[in-house]
């Protein structure tokens, strides 16, 4: 690194949102910070670009410096940095930390991927979502700090759009510029509820122990969102025109893109945002990260809570969660893999999932696959015939923890099973399902698919995998009504390879 030289309006608290590393590759990773003194007020900058330097080494001493740079932190992208650092060697561990005028940053530890190719070793990786801050604290990303993954992969709902309104005083959302409507809505909004989320210590610490995979679901932006359409059933204040809606989702994306490790072209004040992408680890294992709310169709039915009856979804024909360019990405990237697992990352559960209320008709979440059945039943026979190996999803944003046996026909129980879907429960956004007995009964008796559910703690779901064998540790914190409490392992499934379906370890 150069010589250190102070600028003026550039002291200690510059880097109070941390450190962070993302989408590795065999030979790079994206390095990230964000220079914010007062990251809940508009970041507390000069209004002029800053030059900051960074620094990746093979130790964490920085005795063995191999590669570094200085890159601008613009203020037109809230002096946030995103280093695509290359040159890096496959499978290895790195440490990274950058500095601001003669200020130092924390040191993250990050992890490339294995080389294309290789065969074999292990892949040890969390799953999470759902981090509503105001319901509670996070001791799951201690837990996650402490596993020291080969990455973090976030499927969505990194922050919560809603106004101001917790039990715990340390953990009231900021105030948007309107507040009653109970969204974000400008750059300001979202940047400074970022700033916010990214200054709990125990979400730094998960940041700082591991390059992170994300993709958001629509939380970031606002709740139940589909393409250009704001939240379904929406009237009064609260609804806005297409037009009005591309503004606040550019807005969204916007400040996702400024405070997240990721890969991606952000052309700023446009609504559109590429972030579906694939990343591979040697030949073990291809991840493809779906977005499934920036190109999706309408809810069917659109009712306010997502609910709503199963013929709603059963007849969406035209309906798609991906849009038909990332569904063919998708399916191409099926068809051409050799890898031993192929993954399907995205937000909401692709697995049927029917409830009936004392004995009403059968009844489902609009919002989830559920809602797309047409589509749904085109994804999971593709998957089937594209003859990937080993074929499984991750999901997340029901708050509550599943494993579930993937069939093209959910109806037709006596068909084979193509893929196991594993659902993390949420950091901390409450369960909010009727109650975790009735889900029980009602899973015996309409979903004989899931194999597992939880819904009473909230936690994250630690995944190792071999060639052999895909092992979920489905993981649970004691209590998010304090900072730190202990994590443990509820149960743990299994996958063998060549063999669909899971088994309880
Ligand atoms: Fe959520």
């Amino acid at each position: 690194m150069r010589a250190a030289t102070p600028i003026p309006g550039i002291s200690d608290g510059v880097f109070s949102l941390g450190v962070a590393s993302g989408d590795p590759l065999p030979d790079g990773v994206i390095l990230w910070t964000r220079l914010a003194p007062e990251p809940t007020s508009g970041g507390g900058m000069p209004l002029r670009d800053i030059e900051v330097d960074w620094q990746i080494a093979r130790d964490e001493k920085f005795a063995d410096v191999v590669r570094g740079g200085t890159q601008l932190a613009t203020a037109s992208f809230a002096h946030s940095v995103h280093v695509d650092a290359r040159g890096l060697e496959p499978g290895r561990d790195y440490f990274y930390r950058f500095r601001a005028g003669d200020v130092l940053s924390p040191v993250g530890r990050t992890r490339t991927a294995a080389a294309a190719g290789s065969a074999g070793g292990q892949l040890a990786f969390a799953l999470a979502s759902c981090q509503d801050l105001q319901n509670g604290y996070w001791p799951a990303f201690d837990a996650i700090a402490a596993d020291h993954p080969d990455f973090v992969l976030h499927v969505g709902d990194y922050i919560y759009e809603y106004d101001p309104d917790s039990d715990y005083a340390d953990r009231r959302h900021t105030a948007p510029e309107k507040p009653g409507i109970d969204q974000l809505q400008t750059l300001a909004d979202y940047r400074n509820r970022y700033g916010q989320y990214k200054s709990d210590p125990a979400l730094q610490a998960a940041h700082l122990a591991a390059p992170w995979v994300v993709t958001w679901d629509d939380h970031e932006t606002e709740n139940n969102y589909a393409g250009l359409v704001d939240e379904s059933g929406d009237t009064g204040d609260k609804h806005q025109d297409q037009a009005t809606f591309a503004k606040q989702r550019a807005a969204a994306y916007q400040a996702y893109y400024e405070h997240m490790p990721i890969r991606a072209e952000l052309d700023p004040g446009s609504p559109d945002l590429r972030i579906y992408r694939r990343l591979s680890f040697g030949d073990l294992l291809t991840l493809n990260v779906l977005d499934t709310r920036q190109y999706r169709t309408p809810q069917p039915g659109s009712p306010a809570d997502g609910i709503g009856a199963v013929s709603l979804g059963r007849d969406n024909a035209a309906g798609t969660m991906t849009g038909a360019e990332q569904e063919k990405w998708l399916v191409d990237g099926l068809r051409a893999s050799r890898s031993r697992w192929n993954v399907i990352a995205q937000q909401t559960m692709m697995a049927q999932l029917h409830g009936q209320l004392n004995g009403s008709e059968t009844l489902t979440n609009l919002d989830q696959a559920d809602g797309y059945v047409p589509y749904r039943t085109r994804i999971l026979s593709a998957v089937r015939d594209s003859k990937a190996a080993n074929p499984v999803v991750l999901s997340g944003d029901i708050h509550c923890a599943w494993v579930n046996d993937l069939r093209v026909d959910f109806d037709r129980p006596e068909t084979p099973v193509i893929a196991t879907e594993f659902v993390c429960t949420s950091i901390s956004s409450g369960f909010f399902l009727v109650s975790e007995d009735f889900v029980r009964e009602n899973n015996a008796r309409l979903n004989p698919h899931v194999r597992y559910f939880r819904g009473d703690r909230r936690g994250y779901t630690r995944v190792t995998v071999t060639n052999d064998e895909w092992r979920s540790d489905m993981r649970v914190v004691e209590t998010i009504e304090k900072r730190t409490a202990p994590t443990s392992t509820d149960q743990t499934w299994v996958v063998e390879a060549g063999k669909p379906g899971a088994s309880r370890a």
